[in-house]
């Protein structure tokens, strides 16, 4: 599998997603997947998503993969995730025995519950191998359990990067094998490239497709959407990793304005909120960050944000001091300032009321 080098043109657009038990290893999988890396990291938040391009099976993809929370708590944060998932990635860890048991008892309810792909293409993934002296469920064990729940099956560590780029390779080509998940929603909407294999009449996808032609249009356009937001949103956070936080704001608030029905729009309003501190009106990037902080529960970034700019433009010590203990709290990475700097890319007014309220506070 080779990583694209041109981000702008693909053949489709896949969402995939990753579930199971907290600390079992889905950010850590993911982000061996995506940057080759292994770090120790904290637990997940609610959700989030990292975008990759690669050439798989002849064709150019570009893969959003969503990473859930696995606590408890986020739950009904989630569920909403699982619409038009052409792929799930369900995780164990091979030493714990209860998020393999929880695989029936949670897992696969959730995917009956809330998956709209009927389709949809499962992959069980056994992680943490490389600790093999603790290993509690056997390799046999995962492979019967696949097969009785028609998924496909691999272990792996994402410590040692084992299997790692197997797992999603032969999670991509499944779905690129099954006609009903290539549905014109998940074409790439920059390339036409598709003269070798037309797009299917309705009497031909009929025999894998029982939706409704009206239910597919509907279906075909919000996945169009879908990737059209996503779109804005990573240029958004591209030109803010660039420092050109008028051209971000532009992106951000267009995500909102014509996407706001989706629930990850949200993180656009977070982006909008830096921007507008940077090269807008202070006032306006406190209300929504406060706004947002309700939304997007549990979210750090937002909370440290809050505190920065309360401390340092509302001159209240304590409000500022409440959010930072719930950010830090949330991810204790947000105490130190050259994380926030390098990792989120914060505008440098922010920073420097961060720096104010850690240094001062
Ligand atoms: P939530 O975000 O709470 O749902 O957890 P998660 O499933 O995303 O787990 P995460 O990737 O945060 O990993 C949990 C812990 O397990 C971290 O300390 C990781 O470093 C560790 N870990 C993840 N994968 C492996 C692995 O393959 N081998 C070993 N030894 N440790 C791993």
């Amino acid at each position: 599998m080779e990583s694209s080098s041109n981000q702008a043109e693909f053949d489709y657009l896949f969402k995939m997603l990753m579930i199971g038990d907290s600390g079992v290893g889905k950010s850590s999988l993911l982000l061996s997947f995506t940057s080759d890396t292994f770090e120790d990291l904290s637990p997940t938040i609610g959700v989030d998503f990292k975008v990759k391009f690669v050439n798989i099976g002849g064709k150019k993809l570009k893969l959003a993969i969503w990473d859930t929370a696995g606590q408890e708590r986020f739950r009904t944060l989630t569920s909403s995730y699982y619409r038009g998932a052409q792929g799930i990635i369900m995780v164990y860890d091979v030493t714990r025995r209860e998020t393999f048991t929880n695989l029936s008892e949670i897992w696969a309810k959730e995917i009956d519950l809330y998956s709209t792909n009927q389709d949809c293409i499962k992959m069980l993934v056994g992680n943490k191998v490389d600790k093999e002296s603790n290993r509690v469920v056997t390799k046999k064990e995962g492979i019967n359990f696949a097969r009785e729940s028609g998924c496909l099956f691999i272990e792996c560590s994402a410590k040692t990067r084992v299997n790692v780029q197997q797992c999603f390779e032969e999670l991509v080509l499944k779905i690129l094998d099954t006609p009903s998940l290539l549905a014109e929603g998940s074409r790439g909407v920059k390339t036409n490239i598709f003269k070798e294999k037309p797009p299917q009449s309705d009497a031909a996808t009929k025999s894998f497709d029982p939706v409704s032609t009206a239910e597919k249009k509907a279906s075909v356009s919000t996945s169009q959407r879908i990737s059209e937001a996503l779109e804005l949103l990573e240029k958004g956070r591209e030109l803010q990793a660039q420092g050109d936080f008028n051209q971000a704001l532009y992106c951000f608030t267009q995500v909102i304005e014509k996407y706001k029905d989706f629930a990850f729009s949200d993180y656009a309003r977070v982006g909008r909120a830096l921007a507008l501190y940077e090269v807008g009106d202070k006032e306006e990037a406190i209300v929504e960050l406060e706004d947002v902080s309700i939304s997007l529960k549990g979210y750090p970034e937002v909370h440290a944000a809050l505190a920065a700019a309360l401390y340092e433009d509302k001159h209240a010590p304590l409000l500022a001091e409440n959010q930072f203990t719930i950010a830090v709290l949330l991810d204790p990475h947000y105490s130190d300032l050259s994380y926030v700097k390098e990792t989120k890319h914060w505008p440098p007014s922010l920073i420097s009321s961060l720096r104010n309220f850690i240094t001062l506070s």
